[in-house]
């Protein structure tokens, strides 16, 4: 059989260096294998190579995911994207995926989006399954597009406020409060494409440069200096989130609140990924910042899903079908 994950993780010095979507690809071996399945093949694209790249070769994956699971039934394939028909979506890419193999499992929430070979067009050559992960992304992310307990806030972050715009609009007018932080707050501040009231930062951490040794001052957000960032949400604005959040019965979180890479501008991201943690209610996060920032504080396993995607989770609550999705005609889970 086939099986599709996300192995797309971050390498550094030709090691894994964090390792949750392998992690996350598991229990959808484990239950193949129980199951008694002779061969699976599992394939991934890594990063975007252009070509053949070796930096991108799946090698460093395949030797963290059999320390994980040593089964010699398991054959990881090379990156999907090495042969450029991957992303053309291209059914001939697709059959010779699919050639030999009985059956294939999609497993791979956070490449979703993308109508490529191996996520659309070879669903349309061999029975096609949702792996466990897909599953319980849909029915996770799917609980913050019905009906859900209130207070739900939301909170956004990141530098680019066109990438979040999309779920902005498709749950923020549903939500009872929507928090924005991180550089995207800026753009917001100097104008609001959205057609709801939004809670911007007060205060903000500036620094005299882009630098993680520049100059720091805490300020009101109208009066940052003339060629100053803000880089971090500040104390004030920590505590007014704080507040909001812990008042939340649902939360969705995406997007950091400020540069949280560099120590001196990481309060604003650490607090609002504990306040996140402490609902008493149901808290999803999406985005690998997000993510990232909320398993270094140690407090992942606090909240009620993490989602293995970015774009994906984006899409998905902007509404749109997702391709990999759509391609698996029975919807259900995998039976071997
Ligand atoms: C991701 O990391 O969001 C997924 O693996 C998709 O990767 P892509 O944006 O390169 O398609």
């Amino acid at each position: 059989m086939l099986l599709r994950a996300d192995l797309n993780v971050p390498l550094e010095e030709g090691r894994v260096a964090d390792d949750t979507r392998i992690q996350a690809a598991l229990p959808t071996l484990r239950l193949l294998l129980d199951r008694g399945a002779e061969e699976i093949a599992v394939c991934s694209h890594l990063g975007r190579p252009e070509g053949r790249d070796p930096t991108f070769a799946m090698a460093p994956v395949e030797r963290r995911l059999r320390e994980l699971l040593p089964d010699r039934r398991i054959l990881v394939l090379e990156n999907t994207r090495f042969d450029e028909r991957e992303a053309k979506n291209d059914p001939l890419f697709a059959e010779e995926l699919a050639d030999g193999r009985d059956l294939y499992v999609n497993d791979a929430f956070g490449s979703a989006h993308r109508a490529h070979a191996s996520t659309e067009a070879v669903a349309r050559v061999l029975p096609a399954y949702a792996g466990l992960l897909l599953e319980r992304e849909l029915e996770a992310l799917g609980k913050l597009l019905g009906e859900v307990e209130r207070p739900f806030v939301l909170i956004s972050g990141g530098a680019k406020v066109d990438d979040k715009l999309g779920v902005l609009e498709n749950l923020g007018g549903r939500a009872d409060e929507v928090l924005i932080g991180g550089k995207m707050a800026e753009q917001i501040r100097e104008r609001n494409p959205l057609d709801f009231e939004v809670v911007l930062p007060r205060d903000v951490v500036a620094a005299s440069a882009f630098e993680s040794g520049a100059d720091t001052r805490v300020v009101p957000y109208d009066e940052l200096p003339a060629g100053w960032l803000g880089l971090d949400i500040g104390p004030q604005s920590r505590k007014d989130f704080g507040k909001r959040i812990a008042g939340a019965k649902t939360v969705f979180w995406n997007g950091p609140m400020g540069v949280f890479e560099w120590p001196r501008f990481a309060e604003g991201t650490k607090a609002v990924a504990e306040a996140v943690a402490a609902v008493d209610g149901y808290s999803v996060v999406g985005g690998a910042d997000s993510a990232r920032a909320l398993h270094e504080v140690g407090l992942a396993d606090e909240v009620s899903w993490v989602s293995t995607g970015g774009g994906a989770s984006l899409e998905l609550l902007e509404g749109k079908e997702l391709p990999g999705v759509a391609a698996i005609p029975s919807q259900e889970v995998v039976e071997c």
